[in-house]
Order: structure tokens, then sequence, then C-alpha cells
């Protein structure tokens, strides 16, 4: 949710930090900071508010240093201020960190009682505090960095700068991603290599444990037991288009329209004739599909409802029962595994804490295997699952989740199918999922084209404060995710329901000052759906129907929306657009940060 970004060069790093902590603001952004060493000295800058905030500090004179280190702040330990916000400082010492220390307390006391003096009130200074208590005991920066970072409980991803120490940049992750840039005469360091993508397409991705010790014509590591390893250098080859808004207003604009390109790409070589190919998740892992008997899913938020409407393709085409548990909850249930139950975690960044974390408990217990739905290869999630798939939607930078989405409900069709396939399930099913998933890119232009409808009905419903969205059976969770993009995007209350329990309670709610939002595809209960909106327009309430063209109602207050027709299977697909669209015009009306909005932050790296 932090962000990080070290360099160590020749020339001055400051416009390298800068920039690369722009490309991080999307993760957090209450606060910014920086410490450049210069000439023995470490300077250090930090505000409250964005990363153009602390550029504002400097003015027209850009500051000097060839070592430094900056990092934009989501709060999670002291409120946003500029003294809470990062580099931690203590002596010589400077530190950046991501993540959270859950023994800060005891630590905080422990080092008060030497007669240090705290300036923050974060976890984090308790590491810039240890860093140096153990400086004059050691050798190096490294050392004393690697007997702080033994007292440490919880997350972290650091970088360390040091008067005593110039010329380099000590880097150390347990929990919390952290990269190594490479340069020619220059290195790097960032919590993402999206931080660096401007200098360089090198990397070196830190396990566990790993501490680095970065100059600028060379890095070693050290793994968790302070022997010296090699990791691989990884090039990344796709162009880097991601920081470009290019002729969109948001990046959450420009996500929503790459939608049908990235679906393609989800599907790029994963399909063969009328069935799915063979071992897509992995060697291996069609005949581990054999053995299947029982889906564990866990997941985050807009990840959590793709596997929820994934529940229902897994019964229907794979014949599997799945369970399903949002990642913050599944440890804490003491959960009973099935023989044969195939573990699934689905999360755009592959760092999220909880589903992490939900991984690494589910490791621990008799689940035949593990499988990950991301769409960042490098991430902590594919990297430490038997098998994955990825999603291959491009780097999304909006904090509302689009792109990831449907590409993650693509992607989990494909498992559908795979493990349907694996199991001898259903051959003609399979074969016409996998033409409606041919087809699904051109249908997915037509859904974009309602645009201009929704930008009719989008002022109704931006000068609300409560939405209600309704949808029944593998609507019900799509009904969910247009409640959460609505509620995050545009901060207008909004909850969703199925259908058909509106009687049992919310209908009490309705009146004209709750927009009703609801989808009713062609399914074998759209009747039933009818009949549950008339029971909304019978109590005065605003309807907003997006629909199969095949049903008919009359809608006297609110709008009948007709979507494009597409095998019912992949329908949540389709009326997902519309949703995020709604979503994205409300929260233009109303003004808001659309693309960071309040309190939220991308990768959510904290528990
Ligand atoms: C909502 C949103 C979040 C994420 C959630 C999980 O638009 O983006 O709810 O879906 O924080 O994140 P990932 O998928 O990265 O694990």
């Amino acid at each position: 949710m932090c962000g990080i970004v070290g360099a160590v060069c020749e020339r001055d790093v400051y416009a390298i930090l800068i920039e690369g902590l722009k490309r991080l603001e999307y993760r957090g952004y209450d606060s910014a900071g920086l410490s450049l060493l210069n000439n023995g000295n470490i300077t250090t800058q930090k505000t409250i508010g964005k990363v153009v905030d602390l550029e504002n500090l400097f003015g027209e004179s850009l500051p000097s240093g060839t070592v430094g280190i900056a990092h934009t702040r989501w709060a999670t330990h002291g409120v946003p201020s500029s003294i809470n916000s990062h580099p931690h400082t203590s002596g010589p010492i400077s530190v950046v960190h991501n993540g959270i220390i859950e023994n800060h307390s005891e630590l905080r006391k422990e080092i008060t009682e030497q007669g240090i003096k705290f300036s923050s009130n974060t976890d984090s200074e308790v590491i810039a505090h240890l860093i140096n208590l153990n400086v004059c005991t050691s050798n190096s920066l490294r050392e004393a960095a690697t007997k702080a970072l033994s007292r440490l409980d919880g997350a972290y991803a650091i970088c360390v700068i040091s008067t005593d120490d110039p010329g380099k940049i000590i880097g150390a992750r347990s929990g919390s991603p952290l990269v190594v840039g490479l340069g020619i005469g220059e290195n790097f360091m960032a919590s993402d290599q999206m931080a660096l993508r401007q200098v360089t397409d090198r990397f070196v991705y830190l396990e566990e444990g790993d501490v680095a010790e970065v100059t600028k014509e060379d890095f070693s590591i050290f793994n968790q037991n302070g022997v010296l390893v090699e990791r691989d250098v990884t090039q990344i080859n796709e162009l880097d288009q991601s920081s470009e808004k290019g002729e969109y207003k948001h990046f959450m604009e420009k996500e929503i329209y790459e939608q049908p390109k990235a679906i393609i790409n989800t599907l790029d070589g994963r399909l063969s004739g009328d069935d799915v190919l063979n071992n897509i998740f992995g060697l291996g892992s069609s005949e581990i599909f054999k053995k299947v008997k029982r889906i564990q899913i866990v997941a985050c938020g807009t990840s959590l409802h793709a596997g929820r409407v994934a529940a229902n393709w897994f019964s229907s085409i794979s014949e599997l029962p799945t369970q399903i548990d949002y990642a913050s909850e599944y440890r804490y249930r003491n959960p009973h595994v099935d023989e044969d139950s195939l573990f699934v975690t689905i999360s755009q960044s592959g760092e999220t804490a909880d589903t992490l974390a939900g991984l690494r408990y589910a490791k621990g217990k008799n689940y035949l295997s593990s499988l990950c739905i991301c769409n960042v290869p490098t991430s902590s999630l594919a990297r430490e699952t038997d098998y994955s798939i990825f999603t291959n939607a491009g780097p999304e930078i909006g904090v509302a989740s689009t792109k990831a989405f449907t590409t993650q409900l693509v992607a989990l069709m494909l498992l559908a199918l795979s493990l349907a396939k694996s199991r001898g399930r259903n051959p003609k099913l399979r074969a016409r999922v996998v033409a409606a998933l041919r087809a699904l890119p051109e249908i997915l232009l037509e859904s974009l084209k309602l645009r201009d409808t929704i930008v009719e009905i989008a002022p109704d419903i931006a000068t609300k404060d409560n939405a209600l969205f309704l949808g029944r059976g593998i609507f019900y969770p799509i009904a969910k995710e247009g409640a959460l993009k609505l509620k995050e995007i545009s901060y207008i209350h909004a909850e969703a329901y199925p259908a058909g329990e509106l009687k049992h309670g919310p209908l009490a709610l309705i009146d004209e000052d709750i927009p009703v939002i609801a989808m009713a595809p062609d399914s074998e209960i759209a009747e039933k759906l009818v009949s549950n909106l008339e029971e909304v327009k019978a109590r005065g309430g605003i309807l907003y129907v997006f629909s199969d063209p095949s049903i008919s109602m009359e809608i006297e207050s609110g709008k009948l929306i007709k979507m494009p027709k597409c095998d019912f299977l992949l329908t949540p697909i389709i009326y997902t657009i519309p949703l995020q669209i709604l979503s994205y015009e409300v929260a233009l009306l109303r003004g808001t940060d659309i693309d960071q909005p309040r309190n939220l932050a991308k990768s959510v790296t904290v528990e």
C-alpha cells in the first residue's frame, strides 16, 4: 500500500525518486518524503499530501545527492502528517518502511528506556532507532540492519541509508515485496518494479528474509540465514504504457476501455479448437485436476466477487463444490479441509497481505495443491503457489479494479473448463463456453457503447446518498461488485441484495431517494426477478434495469437498458461493464478523486 524507491547512482537521484514515487502513488497517497545523501550529509524532506506537494517543497532548485530513498505513505499507525511520513531518521540512519511492525509498542518502550526520543507515532520509527543502536557493535550497515530486523515481528520491506556507510543502500523484505533494479553504473530498489521502469528493465526479486546490499556498481543478496545467494535477473520486455493516460481523463476510464484487449490477452494461447489446452495452469496441473473433489477460494474485495461468480461455474461446469472465504477471515475459522481439496487464491496484485497469509496458512493444511489467479507474475503469491494462471491484463493503476476483475472471471472460467476436462465432464458444454469466450471481446465492445445511455442516468444517481443493487444467482456477486465500485469512487453508500431477499427487510428502504440498479439477464429465474422488481415499482422505487433484450418491463421512473446478447454463463462479464461506467460517470459528476479515492490503497500489503 505504501511505496518505496531507492537509487544509488553517479548522477543526482532526486528526479528518479520523484518519478518512481509518482508511479507508486496509486498505492498509498496521504504523505510522501525522501532522504538524499550528499557529501556525507543526509537531507530529509517530508510532507502530508501527494508527491507533487513534496516536489513543491523544493521549488525550482532541485536538490543534489547521488544516493537516496523515498516513500509514499498510506497511514496505518499514526495519522497522516509530515512527522509520521517516511523516511524516519536516527543518528546517521534514514529508513523507509512498508508493512506493519506488530511488536512496535514493546520495542518503543525498550528503546525509550535507553534515553532515545521518538519523533513520530509510527511503528516504522523503531526500525531506524534499532539499526542505529546496533551500529556501534556491527562491522557494516548491513550487519546493523540484519541485527535490527531480527527483533521485528510483522511485515516489512525497508531501505536504509547511512552517512557512516555512504554509497550504498541496504534493502530487506519479509512479508512485503522489494525488488532490486539493475542499471549500468547505477542500481535501484523499489517495492514494485513499475516504479523503476523509466530507468531499467532488469530486476532481481528479493525472496522472503533476504537482505540486499546495493551500490552503484554492484549488488549482493544474503538469505535469511545470512548466506550470500544468487538470485535470477529478470528482463521485462513488455512495453511500458502503464503510466500514460493517453486520451483518457483517468486511469480507471482507460482501464475500462482496455477490457476487450485484456480479455484477448487472458485467452491467448489457452484455447485450442473447442476446448482448453492442457496444463495451462502449469506443468502437471491437468493431472492434479483429475483428483480434485472440492475447491476452497480465498480472496479479498473485487477478487472475492470474481470467486463468488466462479463458484457457480465450478458447480455447473466442473461439477465440484466450492467453499469461499474472505481472506481476512479464512485462517481464523479453523477450517476443516476435506481430502483432495484444491486451494485457490485470486488477486490482482498478488501482494494482498490477507490473501498471502491465507495461502501460507493453507500450506500447513492437507490441501491437494494450491493455485492462484493473478495479474502480476513476479508477485509473492505467484511465486509461492504450486500452480498459477496470469490474467495478462497489464498494469492496473486505478485503485478501483476494472480490467483485473473481468480478466479474473475469464481466467476462472478457464479453470472451470480445465477441471471439467480433466474430470471428463460436460464436453458439449465446454465447447459451447469456449465458442462464447472467443466471441466475448466483440460483445464487450458492444457493452462499452452503452456509455451514452449511462451518461444520461448518472445525474439521477449522483444526487442521491444511497443506492441498492439487485441481482439473482450468478448476478448477486455482480450486484455486490457494482455496489463496491459505486461506493469506493463516488462515496455514495451502496448495498447489494439477491432480489428475492428484498421482501425480507430491505423493501422498507424503498422510496424515490434510493435508486435501485438491477441486472435482469435471460435466465430461468428471469420472471421471478421481474416480479421482485415489480415489488420495487409498486413502492415508488426508481429502477435502472440492465436487461436481456427479451425481457419486457414497463418502467415509468428510471430506465430499462437493453444489454447485448451473450451466452448466459458469460453474462456476468458483459453486465459488469455498464456498472463500472456508471460508477465512473457518477464519481465524475461528484468530483471525487477517481483514480485515488480517499482512504484507499491499490495494494493492501498489511493485514
Ligand atoms: C476494489 C478493489 C479491491 C481489491 C482488493 C484485493 O475495486 O480493487 O477490493 O480487489 O483489495 O486486491 P487484490 O486483487 O490485489 O488481491
